[in-house]
Parts: C-alpha cells; structure tokens; sequence
C-alpha cells in the first residue's frame, strides 16, 4: 500500500516536471543524474565503479587483522577506506539498512610514515593494493555479492563459497555489512533496531566476558 502510494506520488511529480514533453512516457525508467548503481556486462561482469571516490565515506581501518592479504605483508601497514553509494547511504539513514543496488567499495591502501615533514605515524600512498565491491542486488541467491575490482575492466563475482560470504554473514552487523566499524552509520542501525541478531548475540556475550573479568 505505501509502496503503491509512493509510487503514484513519483509519477505525479515527474510529470508535473516534465509537462506536455513527449519523453515524459520514458522519465520514470531513466536515472537520475547522479544515480550510481551497479552496471553489469552482458554476461555478468561488474563494470568498475570509477567514482567511487566521490562517493559517501564510511570509515578507515588501520592494520584490520582479518584481512589475509594483510598477514602476507610483514612490517608494512595498509590502510582501508571505505564508501558507499550516495543513495544506498540516504535509504540507510532513514531506514537503518540498506536498499537494494547498494553497492560498497572497500580499498585498501599501503601506508607510509616516512615522507615530506611526516616524523610520527602513518599515512595514506598512492599505492591501491585491493579494491573490492560488496553489491546488494536481487539478481544474485542471497541478494548480496562480492566482486574485485579492477580499474581495466569488468571482473567476474567471487564464487558464494569464499569465505568473504560467511564471515560477512556471521559477523556483520546490518545485513552482511560491518556497520559496527561504520562510526556514523551504527548509531542509526542501533536506533532503527537493524542489528543482526548475530552481531547482538557477540556484543551480548563479549560484554559478559568483560563484566566477568
Ligand atoms: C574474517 C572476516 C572477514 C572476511 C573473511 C572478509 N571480510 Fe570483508 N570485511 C570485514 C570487516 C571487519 C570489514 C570492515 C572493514 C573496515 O571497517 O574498515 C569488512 C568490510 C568489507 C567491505 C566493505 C563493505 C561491507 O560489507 O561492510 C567489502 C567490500 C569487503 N569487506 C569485501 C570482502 C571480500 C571481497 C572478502 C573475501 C575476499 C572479504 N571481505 C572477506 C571482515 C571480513
């Protein structure tokens, strides 16, 4: 019923705006400008996402030790940034989850901490080490997937057997994402009342670890 309310409320603004024109029949099917959900191949490729960049910022992880590539890699720090697409971040605001073709870039970046006045800590180089993309979209079982990316071309989805899939689904605390590392996104989540029962059932049980000790 609100669906189907929302629904006319759309049409009826759309053709306000676009009065007696003749493309007014093909505006409720074309995207909005600054629209950026996913775009596939034909054959299911992911096109790389090139703006991600301007896209909402989420977070920055510094040395986050789930990830295996990092254990590779001793004596070097990598960073990773997080960003979402603009529209998925308003539903998520309003809503405390996401929407479908809500589409999630996690890059991950060396750090270095020797570098122009730089005398302490660490910062960001121009060096991408990963790109992948995490993509809510009915299309794939489980409505979610995971892609590489790569700046040159469409890349294929991780196969539903990698352990991308059952750590995101066991661990994340919205719907398969990490919002518990989102610091502007998990009041919200907590709010709207979205925390998967899993992550709960962890904070539960590491808050009565801690009480104990
Ligand atoms: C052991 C758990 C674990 C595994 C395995 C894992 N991730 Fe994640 N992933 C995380 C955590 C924790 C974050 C939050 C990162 C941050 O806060 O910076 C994250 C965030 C992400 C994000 C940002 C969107 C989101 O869902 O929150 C993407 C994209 C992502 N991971 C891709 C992958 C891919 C691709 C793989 C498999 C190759 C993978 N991850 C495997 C724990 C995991």
């Amino acid at each position: 019923m609100i669906r189907y309310s929302a629904l006319l409320c759309l049409s009826a603004v759309l053709l306000a705006q676009s009065s007696a024109k003749d493309e007014a029949k093909d505006a409720p099917k074309a995207a909005p400008n600054n629209s950026t959900p996913p775009v596939y191949t034909a054959d299911g490729r992911l096109v790389f996402p090139a703006n991600y960049r301007e896209w909402i910022y989420l977070t920055t992880g510094l040395d986050m030790d789930y990830n295996p590539d990092l254990a590779a890699m001793p004596g070097h720090s990598m960073f990773d940034n997080v960003f979402v697409n603009p529209e998925a971040y308003k539903v998520f605001v309003a809503t405390g989850t996401w929407p479908e073709k809500t589409m999630i870039v996690l890059e991950g970046r060396m750090a270095a901490n020797k570098g122009s006045i730089n005398k302490a800590g660490h910062f960001q180089t121009t060096d991408v080490m990963t790109r992948s993309a995490h993509i809510k979209d009915t299309r794939f079982p489980g409505g979610w997937a995971f892609f590489p990316l790569d700046e040159a071309k469409p890349t294929k989805q991780i196969p539903k057997e990698a352990v991308c899939y059952s750590c995101h689904e066991q661990h994340g605390a919205v719907d398969t994402t990490f919002v518990q590392f989102y610091p502007t996104l998990l009041g919200i989540a907590k709010k709207k009342g979205t925390l998967a029962p899993g992550y709960l059932k962890e904070e539960a049980a590491a808050a009565e670890s801690s009480g104990k000790n």
